[in-house]
C-alpha cells in the first residue's frame, strides 16, 4: 500500500482535495497502485481544534507517509491571531519540518484556454515554463522582528539570508530539471542591490560549470517580471529565491488565465508535498465553484515524483487536456458558449476521461 496523507486545510482546500482524492481513487482502480488515504488537520482548521496550526501528530504522519496532498491554509477568520499561530505557519512548519527545499511549479498554456490569457495569443502561444522555487530559506525564514522601538520610533524587519549549500542544492535541482526539458535555466535575482543575490549569482554560475549542456542566463527580478509579459516563450526553467519565486509564480500563473490551474510539488526532503498554488480563496470557499484542476494536476505530480508512476501521472494530465478541449469551464475560466460547471462536475468530467 502507498499511504497518502491528505491535508484539506482551510477555505477551498476541502473542496479541491476532495476532487484530487476522487481522481486518485479512479487512477488507483485503473493502475492498481494500492493507495491509502489518511486525513489530518493543519492551518486554521487545526488551530480551531487544537490551538496550534500544525500539531506534532500531523507532521509525524506526513513523515511516515509516501506523499502528502495539501489543500490550502488561511482565511480572514484567523487574520488577527498571534503571529506564531497563523494558519500559514502550518505550511512553513511542513516545508521546513519535511526538509522540502525545492518547489516545482510548471506553467503550461492550454490551447483550449489561450483566449482566456490576459496576454495576446501570439505572445503567449507555446509558453511552457517550470519555476524552481527555493522553499525553506531566504526572507521567509531569516531573522525577523515584529516590532521594536529605536529612539521612540517603531520598526519591523525581515532578513534575506542564503548560505552557499542552500543555493547549491536548489541550483542543481534547476539544472537537473532543465536537462529533462529544453536545457535552459534563467536564474532570477536582484544582484544589482542585494548581497544575498550576489552570492546567489556567484554560486549558480559555479554550479553551472557541472552542467555545460545547459544554457544559463541571469535576469534581475524586475526585468524578469517585464520579460514575462513581453516574451514568455523565452523561458524554460526559472530558478529563484523563496520570495521572488512566490511573486513571479503568481504572475506566470496568471498568463495561463487562472491561478486555479497551476499545480506544484515540493521535493528534496523526507516526504514530497503536492499542492495547488491557488491558496485558500476564502471569497469562494464552500460554494462548490472552485477550479479543482490545480489540485488535480498536483495529484499527477505526486504520482510522478513520489510514486514514480509516469503513466498514471500522464493519464491525469491528458484527461485534464481533454476536459478543457471539450469545453468544460469552472467560473474562473468561463467564456460565453462553453459548458459552465462547478467543482464536482469538473472533477467528474476529468474522471470520465481517465
Ligand atoms: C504559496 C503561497 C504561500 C507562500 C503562502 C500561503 C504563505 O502563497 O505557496 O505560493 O507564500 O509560500
Ligand atoms: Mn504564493
Amino acid at each position: 500500500m502507498k499511504k497518502i496523507v491528505v491535508i484539506p486545510g482551510d477555505g477551498i482546500g476541502k473542496e479541491i482535495t476532495d476532487s484530487a482524492v476522487a481522481v486518485l481513487k479512479k487512477i488507483d482502480e485503473k493502475f492498481k497502485i494500492g493507495l491509502e488515504f489518511e486525513y489530518h488537520d493543519a492551518g486554521g482548521a487545526s488551530y480551531d481544534k487544537y490551538g496550534e496550526p500544525l500539531t506534532a501528530e500531523t507532521l509525524d504522519a506526513c513523515k511516515a507517509a509516501d506523499a502528502v496532498l495539501f489543500g490550502a491554509v488561511g482565511g480572514p477568520k484567523w487574520d488577527n491571531i498571534e503571529v506564531s499561530k497563523r494558519p500559514e505557519k502550518a505550511l512553513f512548519g511542513l516545508r521546513k519540518g519535511l526538509g522540502l527545499y525545492g518547489n516545482l511549479r510548471p506553467v503550461k498554456i492550454y490551447d483550449a484556454l489561450i483566449d482566456g490569457s490576459p496576454l495576446k495569443k501570439e505572445i503567449v502561444a507555446g509558453a511552457d515554463i517550470l519555476i524552481v522555487r527555493e522553499l525553506v530559506g531566504g526572507i521567509y525564514f531569516g531573522p525577523r522582528c515584529e516590532s521594536e522601538f529605536v529612539d521612540g520610533v517603531e520598526r519591523a524587519f525581515d532578513t534575506e539570508v542564503y548560505s552557499v549549500p542552500e543555493i547549491e542544492r536548489i541550483a542543481r535541482l534547476a539544472f537537473e530539471s532543465a536537462r529533462k526539458r529544453r536545457k535552459k535555466v534563467t536564474s532570477v535575482d536582484k544582484a544589482n542591490v542585494l548581497a544575498s543575490s550576489r552570492l546567489w549569482r556567484r554560486v549558480v554560475n559555479e554550479i553551472s560549470k557541472e552542467y555545460d549542456d545547459i544554457e544559463l542566463n541571469h535576469l534581475y527580478v524586475d526585468n524578469c517580471s517585464a520579460q514575462l509579459a513581453i516574451k514568455p516563450t523565452q523561458f524554460d526553467v526559472v530558478l529563484s529565491s523563496n520570495m521572488f519565486s512566490d511573486i513571479l509564480s503568481d504572475e506566470f500563473a496568471a498568463i495561463g488565465g487562472s491561478l486555479g490551474l497551476l499545480p506544484s510539488i515540493s521535493i528534496g526532503g523526507i516526504t514530497n508535498l503536492a499542492e495547488a498554488i491557488s491558496g485558500s480563496a476564502p471569497d469562494i470557499a464552500g460554494k462548490g465553484i472552485a477550479n479543482p484542476i490545480g489540485e488535480i494536476l498536483s495529484a499527477a505530480l505526486l504520482l510522478r515524483y513520489s510514486l514514480k508512476n509516469e503513466n498514471a501521472a500522464q493519464a491525469i494530465e491528458s484527461a485534464v487536456d481533454k476536459t478543457l478541449a471539450d469545453g468544460y469551464r469552472t467560473a474562473d475560466i468561463y467564456k460565453d458558449g462553453l459548458n459552465r460547471v462547478n467543482t464536482v462536475e469538473m472533477t467528474n468530467a476529468i474522471i470520465d476521461r481517465i
